[in-house]
């Protein structure tokens, strides 16, 4: 089934780690506005330069910039039928731009404690080739610091440190929560309790959108 969806939630709470799964069963695309600017800055890009270190120290690309980015991406080929859009929108700006662009099935709302999120964060390794998360306690990878999947190094963010993960969730309740309340009136929210296992977490969004009519 083709949905359109966002993945709406605080950093850490799980977006990414569920929509790389979700992708992978629906054969869609996971459309991350947060690993597109990083593999701009990794390939050195005119791109990357102008964001590097807006995304270290936590804060957000601007609006024009980041919007402009995900109206070209949307209308690459395979988005044409449904998506998955994880991290964006971010701000009431960008969610009124998409609004213009694409007709949205349903906005899931990862809920899970701040102090749990802190703990995901502080010990998350992310993959440098493949960008796949892993965590240092409760997903380590088979091999010390290697990608089960690609074999390459892992990493910590530069945005993983405890001082940009007090700025980003500063932000996020700045400018991202209000949009729980902006797909609320529009009747397509969903809210997904992202603080139990990930099989479960996995199973509750199947349920959920086996409720959206398509
Ligand atoms: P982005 O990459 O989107 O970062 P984020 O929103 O801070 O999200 P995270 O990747 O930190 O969290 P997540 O919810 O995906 O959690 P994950 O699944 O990895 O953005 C980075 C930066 O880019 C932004 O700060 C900004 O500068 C810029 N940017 C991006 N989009 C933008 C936009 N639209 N506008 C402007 N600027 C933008 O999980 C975290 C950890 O928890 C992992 O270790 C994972 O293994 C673990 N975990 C996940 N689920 C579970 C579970 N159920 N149980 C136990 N552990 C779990």
């Amino acid at each position: 089934m083709a949905y359109k969806l966002i993945f709406l939630g605080s950093p850490g709470a799980g977006k990414g780690t569920i929509a790389q799964k979700l992708a992978e069963h629906l054969q869609i695309p996971h459309i991350s506005t947060g690993d597109i600017f990083r593999s701009n800055i990794k390939n050195r890009t005119p791109l990357g330069l102008q964001v590097e270190s807006i995304t270290s120290s936590g804060a957000l690309v601007p609006d024009e910039l980041t919007i402009a980015l995900v109206q070209d991406r949307l209308q690459q080929h395979d988005a044409s039928t449904g998506y998955i859009l994880d991290g964006f929108p971010r701000t009431i700006p960008q969610a009124v731009a998409l609004d213009n662009l694409a007709s949205i099935d349903i906005a899931i709302n990862f809920v899970v404690p701040q102090e749990v999120v802190i703990a995901r964060l502080s010990g998350r390794l992310t993959c440098s080739g493949c960008g796949r998360g892993y965590h240092k306690i409760d997903f380590p990878p088979k091999t010390p610091n290697v990608c089960d999947i690609c074999g390459n190094a892992l990493i910590t963010r530069k945005d993983d440190t405890m001082e940009a993960i007090q700025y980003r969730l500063t932000v996020y309740e700045k400018e991202t929560a209000p949009l729980i309340q902006y797909y609320q009136e529009k009747h397509i929210l969903a809210n997904l309790n992202s603080n139990q296992n990930l099989e479960n977490v996995f199973m509750e969004l199947l349920q959920t959108l086996q409720q959206v009519n398509k």
